[in-house]
């Protein structure tokens, strides 16, 4: 006899996973912050072959973003990188800015990140929360600032966001510009997963970690920018799709690419 799941059609096999991804998910911290520090504090190495989710190992992502950089942010104001993680593209972002500070929530994240960096001198990191009022405070040592931020917007939800881009605001002032490249995965978060190689057999290592510690993402495109950068304070000045290459390990089992969405903003001075 077959068993019931070979008779279920394909596109509903991949739902069997479902009590699996609710009973790991459940084990999350319910405070953001406090699930961030958490994983954070747990991650052993970084790199191609580590348990953290979105690192490629490479700087093969933010290379593709180089031409739209350099078109966009003034080469000689400074570049705060907004959640920074252990400050793989903060690094790689000072090969070609003047000044580079990562700013990130959590603790283990910056003290990874001041590790990685050590001999860097255009480098520094500061462990804050960017959706709290007035979190812009001191990080661009009162110049404006350009921003790079990825992969952040998409695990925050809505109100966060726009907190978030409130101190954005302030950080960018008249010169600086925003750069954000985000997931956009267009499907559920069983597809989500899916993609990614879960099944009910095996979850790649990255990614249970990711289930079992993290808050559940979201997707951050056109439409999520409209809701929390809307016209009358931002300016859209370039816009795509684009790639989130994550964690290689992946591959073996599903995708290492996310489908993603890349923005260019500048922010609008309030009038007199
Ligand atoms: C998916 S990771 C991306 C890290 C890094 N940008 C990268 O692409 O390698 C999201 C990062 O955002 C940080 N984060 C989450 N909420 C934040 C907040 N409110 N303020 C600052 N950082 C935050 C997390 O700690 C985490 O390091």
């Amino acid at each position: 006899m077959s068993s019931p799941s070979k008779s279920m059609p394909a596109a509903w096999r991949k739902y069997l996973i479902l009590p699996k991804l609710i009973s790991l998910s459940r084990s999350a911290p319910k405070n953001r912050t406090v699930a961030w520090d958490r994983y954070w504090a747990g991650i052993a190495s970084t790199g191609a072959q580590s348990e953290v989710l979105w690192d490629s190992g490479t700087d093969h992502e933010l290379l593709g973003y180089r031409d739209i950089l350099v078109r966009h942010f003034d080469p000689g104001l400074p570049v705060v990188d907004v959640g920074c993680g252990h400050g793989g593209f903060s690094r790689a972002l000072a090969a070609f800015s003047p000044q580079v500070t990562g700013v990130d929530v959590s603790d283990h994240a910056v003290a990874r990140a001041q590790d990685e960096s050590a001999g860097i001198n255009n480098i520094s990191f500061v462990a804050r929360d960017m959706t709290r009022p007035g979190a812009s405070a001191g990080l661009a040592e009162g110049t404006d600032a350009n921003v790079f931020i990825r992969g952040v917007l998409h695990v925050l939800d809505a109100a966060d966001q726009a907190a978030m881009m409130e101190n954005i605001l302030r950080l960018v002032g008249v010169r600086g510009r925003v750069f954000l490249a985000e997931t956009n995965f267009n499907g559920n978060p069983v597809e989500y997963v899916s993609h990614l190689g879960a099944s009910r057999r095996r979850i790649p290592a990255p990614l249970e970690l990711a289930i079992r510690k993290l808050p559940m993402p979201g997707r951050f495109g056109p439409k999520e920018l409209a809701r929390v950068m809307p016209p009358d304070r931002w300016t859209l000045v370039e816009d795509g799709p684009t790639t989130i290459e994550t964690n290689p390990l992946m591959d073996a089992y599903g995708d290492s690419r996310i489908p993603g969405y890349f923005a260019v903003l500048r922010g609008k001075v309030p009038g007199p």
